[in-house]
Parts: structure tokens; sequence; C-alpha cells
């Protein structure tokens, strides 16, 4: 299923990293403010459970998460979104898988992957900010469920309706979460109107 989150915090910083002005510095900070902003609407029905603690001056029912938060940002530009989450969500921890688009045809190629043991009873979020063919977004997913993830969230800023239909076809368990649904792709692969090149804009390697 498709969520677009709608907030005007997130709609102001959008059009700060669209703007092709934005330098890397700006870019940066406004990737991981959205996706910080994202979370927040992410996380609202996360399951919790009920404890009781000591206050200084009594005891007091209350609740806390039930389930482990694991964030898996695709490399390069999900790394751009870690901090941002980790910010609200302190505990999660992160595993890491490297994917590269190869510029003919387009296709994903992985040449990194380290998760943390036992993924399976975790929420595991999968960061990265395009979603343009969907190959990447995809791949991603197959390799977390490879090793046993069972509720995943795919968490990507700016996403192309190609990608949209690709990831729904391939994994319909998986919910995914746009801050904004673009037009189209242009002829090589890349998202209209769009940001340009998350990964280059991040670490300034343009
Ligand atoms: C970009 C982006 C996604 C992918 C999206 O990464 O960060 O991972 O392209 O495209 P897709 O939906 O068509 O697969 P890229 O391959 O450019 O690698 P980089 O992050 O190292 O620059
Ligand atoms: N990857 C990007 O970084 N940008 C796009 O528009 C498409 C893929």
């Amino acid at each position: 299923m498709l969520k677009l989150i709608n907030h005007p915090l997130i709609t102001h910083k959008l059009s700060l990293i669209r703007r092709k002005e934005t330098g890397t510095r700006d870019f940066r900070q406004n990737i991981s403010e959205i996706a910080g902003l994202m979370a927040y609407e992410i996380t609202r029905d996360l399951p919790l459970r009920e404890i009781v603690i000591d206050t200084p001056l009594s005891s007091c029912s209350t609740a806390e998460l039930s389930r482990e938060i694991i964030l898996v940002p695709v490399l390069r530009a999900g790394l751009g979104m870690v901090d941002g989450i980790t910010a609200l969500i302190t505990t999660a921890r992160v595993g890491h898988i490297g994917l590269v688009r190869d510029h003919e045809t387009l296709a994903p190629m992985e040449y990194y992957a380290k998760f943390p043991a036992d993924i399976s009873e975790a929420v595991v979020m999968v960061l990265d900010p395009m979603l343009a063919t969907g190959g990447s977004a995809s791949a991603a997913i197959s390799a977390v469920k490879k090793r046993g993830a069972v509720t995943i969230r795919l968490v990507c800023i700016v996403g192309a309706p190609e990608g949209v239909t690709r990831v729904e076809k391939d994994h319909p368990d998986v919910d995914i979460y746009l801050a904004a649904l673009d037009s189209h792709l242009n002829e090589n692969g890349y998202i209209v109107p769009g940001l340009g090149d998350a990964g280059d804009r991040l670490f300034g390697t343009v």
C-alpha cells in the first residue's frame, strides 16, 4: 500500500532539496530532517506494551514500544536519512545494503550487505530517498526478506509511479511511504521533476 505523507514542513523542505542551487550542506540537512518528520508519521501505529515503572514519586502504569526497529539504508543515498530517524528512535539498530544502478540497464548491482543478527521480529525500515524504476528498492527488500524480515516498510522521499508499481508487484506485503509522488522517469531513469542524483548531491560528488 502506498502512503503519501503530507505535512507543511515536509513540503517546505522538499522544495529546498529540489532546487538546483541548493548546496551539499543544506541538501544533507534537509534530507535528514525530512526523514525524521516522515518517521514521526510512519511510527504512529507501532504497537506498545504496558509496563509499570517507578517515578521519583510513585509507581506508574505506562507503555513502551514492543517491537524493535531496524533501519536499512540503501547505500549511498539512504545514509542521509539515518541520523534524522535515529534522533527519534535512538535504540534503532542499522543494517546496510550497497546497491548501484548500472547506467545502461538501470539494473541494481549489490556490492555490500551487513545486517544485525535476527531481524525477523523487528519492524524493518528500508531507507532510500529515491524510488525511480524501483529496481533498487525491490532488491533491497528481497535482501532483508532473505535474512528473515517479515514486517517491512519502504521509506523513500521522492518516488515515480513506475517505482511504486514495481515494488507493489514484487512485494505486495510491503507498505511504501513517500513524501512526494512525481510525474514520470526520463529516458535515463531519473525522476522528473525529482531532485537529480541524490547520492551525488548528498556527498558532493557531482
Ligand atoms: C540511486 C538511489 C536509489 C536508486 C533508485 O542510487 O539512491 O538507490 O538510484 O533508482 P531505481 O529505483 O531505478 O533503482 P544509485 O544507483 O545512483 O547509487 P548511489 O546512491 O551510490 O549514487
Ligand atoms: N536516483 C537518483 O538519485 N535520482 C533519480 O532521479 C533516480 C535515481
